[in-house]
Order: structure tokens, then C-alpha cells, then sequence
């Protein structure tokens, strides 16, 4: 089976609250429907998770009560977004089951302290595609956090064992220095010799989850573990699909190995 993210700002706008990009979402779930693989699949915040998040800063924990708003609406608005993802993998033809993380969730100070994955695995089982997604969870020392969709694709990776972990993007790969700057060069493979690198060059970004860096730690994680990861530009035309089906393709790879 495979394990594929479908970032955030994929399949919304970050620019624009609740932006919905229903035909990039189409399309990708197309691709879905067509590799005919076995998935489990994660969705980011978007434009529907990071702006409630940070604007309640819901990180950081509970501090004032004012903040119970800000989790409440997380949470619709992360519902709401699932229901849209999960419509449209029906819509192809894919048997998709949202599965709501919040539920099934607890972090100790932001740090996943425990997924209780028996009912993934039993849609699994049976044939169905759980979709799961970033989400505000409950916190034992801080009262809620946010636990982001890679941190839930590297502990489902650690339970399924996939043959393949496949992050959908709106971003070729990993650049060598931020891509809007002249002359960046996508890093086609990120592996035990260069991983510092271009750690180093990747940059944190401003959203509730750590941006692109916070990913790439992520996957070098899971790297560790033994399991490669493809970053790849599913706003192209035909490149999800032949990532999901294990073709080559423009992309990222992060190989699995010895990391220092
Ligand atoms: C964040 O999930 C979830 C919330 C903000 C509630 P991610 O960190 O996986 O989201 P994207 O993919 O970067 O948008």
C-alpha cells in the first residue's frame, strides 16, 4: 500500500480563507482513481487549518479561553474540508471514508503521544481509502496542538509499512535555496551524504506547522526507519499518478538510509 500526503496548498489557496481548488482537486483524484493503488491518504490545513490556527495561536497551547472559539472552528473548518477531499475521490470512483485524526489522536507538549489506528486499518482491510488529515488535537500538557499532516504520515508509515510514501505538492521538490530566487535548482535526491545541506537551505515558513523544512525533517525521519519518500508537483498534469505507480518522474527523493 502507499501512504500519500495531498499538501494544503495543493488543493486550497493559502492566500484566501476556506479557498477550495476544485478543479486541481478533481483532477488529482482522478489520478488517484487511475494508479488503481491501495492508499491511505492525509490532507493538510490549507486555507481551511492555518489561518484559524495561527490567528488563535492554537500551537501554543490554551492560555485564555477566547481560544476555545479558535478550536472549535479548527475543527469545523477541517471537517469541512475533508468532506470536500473525500467528495471528490468519490466523485472518480475511489470508495473514500473520511477519518476524523482528532478522534483517534493525543500529543504530549506537541509531540504525537498516541494514534489509535484500529479503525484505519479495518477500512484499510476491507478495501475502503481512509482519509485522514492534519488537525487540532487534543494536548496532555498544553491543551490542544496542532499535529500536522507529515507528522501523521510518518507514524502511519512506521505502523503500514507502505511500499511507498508519496507527498502531493504544489512545488516541483525541494529547491537549494528558496524557489522564488533566481538560479534554484531542485535537489532531485536528498540522501545521507547531503541531508544537512539542504536541511540548511530549506526555510521554516510562517504557517502553524513549520512549512516545507518541518516536511523535510519528517521525511529524513522516516528516512531513518528505512522508508524513501517522493516530494512531487501533483498541479502537473499526469505526475501523481505515475508517482503513485512508481514511475520515474520530476521530483524530490528522499532516500532511506544510514543518516548521521
Ligand atoms: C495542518 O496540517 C493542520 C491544521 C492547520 C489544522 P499540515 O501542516 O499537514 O497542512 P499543510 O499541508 O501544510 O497545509
Amino acid at each position: 500500500m502507499i501512504i500519500l500526503k495531498l499538501g494544503g496548498s495543493l488543493l486550497t489557496d493559502k492566500r484566501r480563507k476556506f479557498s477550495f481548488r476544485a478543479e486541481v482537486a478533481r483532477r488529482v483524484a482522478r489520478e488517484i482513481a487511475e494508479s488503481g493503488q491501495r492508499l491511505v491518504v492525509v490532507h493538510g490545513g490549507g486555507s481551511f487549518g492555518h489561518p484559524l490556527a495561527v490567528e488563535y495561536g492554537l500551537d501554543k497551547g490554551i492560555a485564555e479561553e477566547k481560544q476555545l472559539r479558535g478550536v472549535a472552528l479548527t475543527r469545523q473548518a477541517m471537517a469541512r474540508f475533508n468532506l470536500l477531499v473525500v467528495e471528490a475521490l468519490l466523485r472518480e470512483g475511489v470508495n473514500a471514508v473520511g477519518v476524523q485524526t482528532s478522534a483517534i489522536a493525543l500529543c504530549e507538549g506537541r509531540r504525537l503521544s498516541r494514534l489509535e489506528l484500529g479503525t484505519v486499518r479495518g477500512f484499510l482491510e476491507l478495501g475502503l481509502t481512509p482519509v485522514l488529515y492534519g488537525d487540532v488535537v487534543l494536548d496532555s500538557k498544553q491543551g490542544v496542538c496542532i499535529l500536522s499532516g507529515d507528522t501523521l504520515v510518518a507514524e502511519l508509515a512506521r505502523e503500514f509499512k507502505p511500499e511507498r510514501v508519496v507527498l502531493a505538492a504544489d512545488v516541483d521538490g525541494v529547491f537549494d535555496r528558496p524557489p522564488s530566487q533566481e538560479g534554484a535548482r531542485l535537489v532531485r535526491e536528498v540522501n545521507p551524504k547531503n541531508w544537512e545541506r539542504v536541511l540548511g537551505a530549506v526555510r521554516r515558513g510562517e504557517d502553524a506547522t513549520g512549512g516545507m523544512r518541518r516536511k523535510l525533517e519528517e521525511l529524513i525521519e522516516l528516512a531513518r526507519l528505512g522508508y524513501s519518500s517522493v516530494i512531487v508537483n501533483a498541479l502537473v498534469e499526469g505526475r501523481l499518478k505515475k508517482a503513485l505507480l512508481g514511475e520515474e518522474v520530476k521530483c524530490t527523493v528522499v532516500k532511506g538510509g544510514d543518516y548521521p
